[in-house]
This record gives C-alpha cells, structure tokens and sequence, in this order.
C-alpha cells in the first residue's frame, strides 16, 4: 500500500518534471526561433495567435495554447524553426487547413505550432504542365486559382480542407479515374527533423522519403512546397460530369448497404464515383442517408447505379456539372465540434456491410441521443484507383482488390470541448467489432488514434525502413502527435 502510494507519488514528480521541462524547452525555442525570425513570423498571443490556436476543425485541438506559433512565410522559416525545435527537444505540431480530426495531430500546448496559413500560394505552369501548391492553400481556393486555365488539383471532397490530406493519401470523388491525390504529386520540398532541406520524387535519391510521404502522413518531415500533375478536368463552365446528392431515408439503409456492397465489389469503370454517408444519429430525428453519385458523361449509367436510384428516395439533386462545381458540393468547414474518426475497410461482401451498420446502430442506440452525429461514410477504392498513379506506388500499397474505405464519423454537441470516456470507449468497441477484411488497408486520414494503421499497409517494412532512415534519433515519434507503428 505504502510502496504503491510511493509509487504513485513518484511517477506524478516524474511526470511534474518531464512536463516543466517539456514547457522550458519549448519556449527556449520559442526565444530563439523568435529571434531569428522577428515577432510577426513568431507569436506567442494576440489577435491572430488566438484565431490559429482556436482554428481548428474538431473543437477539441481548438483549446491547445501553444508556446508559441511560427507562421513561416519561406521554407527557410521552417528549416530556422525545425532546426530549434530539435535542438531544443520541444514538443510540436504543423498545422495546414486544420482538419484532422484526431486529438494532437494539428495542435499542441507546451510546444510550437508551425502553421502555414502565410503560405498559400498556388501557381499553374502551361509549359510543363505542372502546378506549384504551398501547404497553407485549401483545396477549394486552390481550384478557383486553377479552373480558368482548365487544371485541376485532385484533393479532397470538401472545398476547405487542406493539403494535409496529400501526405495520408487523398480520396477524391474522381479518385478511380485520376488516382489518391498523393499519387499525383511530381515532387515535394521536404524540411527532415534535423532541419536540412530536400527535394524528394520517385525518381531521385530521395524516392523512398518521397514514397513514404504519400502515406506516411506527419510522420516523414515537414513539406513546404508541393508540384503535382493536375487533372485536365475544364473550366467551371465544363460540365463534363453529370450527378449529385441523393437522400435516403432511414428505412432504406438496409437496401443502401447492399447497393454499396455490390457496387464495390462489382464498378470497375473509372468514370463512375460515390461516396455513401449511411447516418444513424440521432435518434431524436428522422436517420437519413446521403448520397452522392457522378459519372463523366451526361447522366448516371443505369448499369452501374440503377440499384441505388430504384431505392426510394426523399430528395434528388442531380444535374450537370463541371469539376469546380463538385469542388464545392460539400464546404466541410463548421468549427463548433468535437470530432471523432474511426477507420475499417471492406470488400464488397454484403455480410460485412450488414455487420458494421448494426455495430453502428447499437453503438447509437446508446449514445445517439449525445451525439449530433454517428455515420458510415464510404468511400469505394477500385483498382483503377492505384492503376492512376502518375508517380509510382505510395506508402499505403496496392492491396490487390477492390473495397470501401470506412470511415466512422462521430460528432459531439457544439461546445462540448471533451470527450465523454463511455462514448470514447463505445467508438473503440465499434472499432474493434468492425476489422478490415483480410489484407486491406485503413485509411490514415480517417482513423481514430489508436489505430495501428501503418500496420495494415501491403508494405509496411518499407515505411518503417524509409522512417529509421531519415529519423534516426526518433525524434518525430516523441515529440509529435500522429499515427503510430513507427
Ligand atoms: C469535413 C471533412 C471532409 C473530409 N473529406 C475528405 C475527403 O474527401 N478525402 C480525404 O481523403 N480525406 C478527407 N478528410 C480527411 C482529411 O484528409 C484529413 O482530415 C486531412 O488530414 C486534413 O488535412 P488538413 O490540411 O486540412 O488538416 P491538418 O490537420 O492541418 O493536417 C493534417 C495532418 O497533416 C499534417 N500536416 C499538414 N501539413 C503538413 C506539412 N506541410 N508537412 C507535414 N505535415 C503536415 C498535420 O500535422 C496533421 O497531422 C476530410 C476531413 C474532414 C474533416
Ligand atoms: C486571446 O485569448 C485569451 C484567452 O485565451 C484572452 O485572454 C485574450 O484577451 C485574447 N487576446 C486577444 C487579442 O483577443
Ligand atoms: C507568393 O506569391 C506572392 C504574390 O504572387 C509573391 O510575392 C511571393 O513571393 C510568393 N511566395 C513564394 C514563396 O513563392
Ligand atoms: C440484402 O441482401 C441480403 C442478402 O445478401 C438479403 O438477405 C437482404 O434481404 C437484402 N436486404 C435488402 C433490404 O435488400
Ligand atoms: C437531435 O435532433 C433533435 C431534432 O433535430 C435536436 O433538437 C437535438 O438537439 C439533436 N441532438 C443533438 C445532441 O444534437
Ligand atoms: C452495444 O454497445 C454497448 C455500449 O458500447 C456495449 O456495452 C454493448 O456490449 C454493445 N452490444 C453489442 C451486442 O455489441
């Protein structure tokens, strides 16, 4: 009893220790990268130092009160800050379009934050055919500097998230025709732990960095420059696609699930996309199912989404569109919740889909009536996905079979700033009733942070290799949050 108190009392010292010493290495940084830089690249509070550290998307990384925030504006401002960060032993974080909806991942107090939001420049060449993207740029910002000259950036499915979704891979509407977003990329400006700045391809001495930062999500350095090969998808005036939205009602999720298996296991042709949000919180309002369907051509083949639209529906929007106009479908930037992510993957197997939506309703049977949301969000992964790959195989790695990526999206009341234990504890017994098939990938972007995602990647000797080699004193693994495995 004694021993144990005494023990107790110790680790509490310890931990006392390690955290003042976290928070005085921190803001030795902090001193000296201000000094480098001056008080307006680095800040420590004010009007914008409090709209940053509130900016994030999930409401629980909007509380974090870093040291201090480098707004660099150069990628010599992020080697001066990363170089001290390591120097200096501090705990940090980097910020792009603030989506991440783990605990951490875009945040940190006792730390420094690098945020990108001076760095958002977006800049189309016509000669080579390449577009020049900084990491503070939003998908949807990036497209309205794009559509005039008919090039597009294949990011994300809501026109406020960042380019953060680059380096977990990227899942696009579009994705079967012109592959993970990531796989797009020609090249990246990357600045290692140690501060040093590199350019990686596929095809210089730094293709495995650069196949590993197609995955590896914050875990492989922080890039300040991005050169990706766009898609030819027109102006906004080229309504190259037809589609939309279409609701559902709650009555019809169990028909839903059976469409989406089928099309997984059956859609090969690249024109086609969907994503499938199945939502059973909650259950003081009416459960409705969303949607969304296009086809490059001027209407929805019936031979590949007929069994969805024979499916009552209470609502359809479907016309035609041109890739600015689904750019901005979904906005994707309310910033009043917490929220939660979870990550399965399946192959188009009715039984699978059956048995993650009644996880999923026990799950809101006890909890929806907390929550704003509980969803299913699907996203089919065909083959012609990886077949896209402009520049060679990324970190997640083919799997070899078509499947849906599965996205659990849990959202907490606005203003509710924690999360409750028994809910957190539901989403992981979800989690963990609800595998991937054998062999299947989970998806970085859309995990909750207990996940072993790089576990699950075909060629996860590879990251871990790429990672031992350009971290060697594991510095990222401790003083950042992000996935682990590594
Ligand atoms: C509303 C919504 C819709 C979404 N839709 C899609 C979708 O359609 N397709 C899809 O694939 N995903 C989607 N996601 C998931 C999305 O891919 C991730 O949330 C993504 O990480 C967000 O990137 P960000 O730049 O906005 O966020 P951030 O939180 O700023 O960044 C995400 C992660 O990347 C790291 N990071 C960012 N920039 C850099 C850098 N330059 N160098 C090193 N590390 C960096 C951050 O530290 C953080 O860990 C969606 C998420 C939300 C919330
Ligand atoms: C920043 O936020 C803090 C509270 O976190 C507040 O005390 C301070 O007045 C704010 N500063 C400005 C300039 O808004
Ligand atoms: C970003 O664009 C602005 C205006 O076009 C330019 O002045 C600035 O130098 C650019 N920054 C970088 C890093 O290219
Ligand atoms: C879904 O498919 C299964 C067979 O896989 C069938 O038993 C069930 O009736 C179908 N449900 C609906 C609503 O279509
Ligand atoms: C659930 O929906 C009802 C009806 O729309 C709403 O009044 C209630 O606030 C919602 N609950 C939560 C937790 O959002
Ligand atoms: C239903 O969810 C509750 C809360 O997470 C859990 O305790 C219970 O075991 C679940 N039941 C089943 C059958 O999974």
């Amino acid at each position: 009893m004694l021993v144990s108190l005494a023990a107790v009392i110790l680790s509490r010292l310890a931990l006392a220790a390690q955290a003042q010493s976290l928070s005085d290495n921190s803001r030795a940084a902090c001193a000296v990268i201000q000094q480098a830089l001056g008080s307006t690249i680095v800040q420590s509070s004010g009007a914008e130092y409090n709209a940053t550290a509130e900016g994030t998307w999930s409401l629980f990384n909007a509380l974090d009160q870093p040291t201090c925030i480098v707004y660099p504006q150069r990628a010599a401002d992020v080697q001066i800050a990363m170089k001290n960060i390591y120097h200096f032993n501090a705990e940090y974080a980097v910020r792009a379009g603030g989506h991440s909806a783990m605990i951490g991942w875009n945040s940190v107090t006792d730390g420094v934050l690098i945020s990108f939001e001076q760095m958002s420049n977006v800049s189309y060449d016509p000669a080579t055919d390449i577009v020049s993207l900084e990491p503070g740029v939003r998908f949807g910002d990036a497209e309205t500097v794009l559509e005039q000259y008919g090039v597009s950036i294949i990011g994300g499915r809501a026109s406020d998230i960042g380019t953060g979704l680059l380096l977990g891979g990227g899942i696009n509407f579009m994705s079967p025709l012109y592959g993970w977003s990531a796989d797009r990329m020609k090249e990246m400006d990357v600045v290692l732990v140690t501060g040093e700045l590199v350019t990686a391809s596929a095809t210089n001495e730094y293709a495995d960095l650069f196949r590993a930062l197609k995955g590896g999500a914050n875990r492989f350095g922080i890039v300040t420059q991005y050169r990706v090969y766009p898609a030819h998808t027109g102006t906004r005036d080229d309504k190259l696609w037809f589609g939309g939205s279409v609701q559902y009602p709650g009555s019809s999720s169990l028909a839903l699930l059976n469409a989406t298996a089928h099309y997984i296991r059956d859609v090969t042709n690249p024109n086609a996309g969907a994503i499938m949000i199945i939502n059973t919180a909650n259950l003081t309002s009416p459960t409705s199912n969303t949607l969304f369907f296009f086809y490059k051509g001027d209407s929805l083949p019936w031979s590949i989404f007929g069994e969805f639209l024979c499916i009552p529906s209470t609502s359809q929007s479907l016309s035609p569109l041109s890739y600015f106009d689904i750019t901005f479908l979904i906005a994707g930037n309310t910033r009043v919740n917490g929220n939660q992510f979870g990550a399965s993957a399946w192959v188009g197997d009715d039984a699978a889909f059956l048995n993650g939506f009644n996880h999923l309703l026990n799950f809101t049977q006890n909890f929806g009536t907390r929550l704003v949301e509980a969803s299913m969000i699907v996203s089919p992964i065909p083959l012609s996905q990886w077949e896209a790959s402009l520049s060679g195989p990324n970190a997640i790695g083919n799997p070899g079979v078509s499947y849906g990526a599965i996205n659990w999206d849990i959202v907490y009341p606005a203003g509710e700033t924690e999360r409750p234990q028994d809910i957190d504890d539901g989403v992981k017994l979800l989690i963990s009733q609800t595998p991937p098939s054998p062999g299947l990938p989970l998806y970085v972007n859309e995990c909750d942070a207990s996940q072993d995602v790089f576990a699950t990647y075909p060629d996860y000797p590879a990251l871990k290799a790429a990672y031992a080699k350009y971290d060697r004193t594991r510095f990222n693994v401790e003083y950042t949050e992000g996935p682990k495995g590594l």
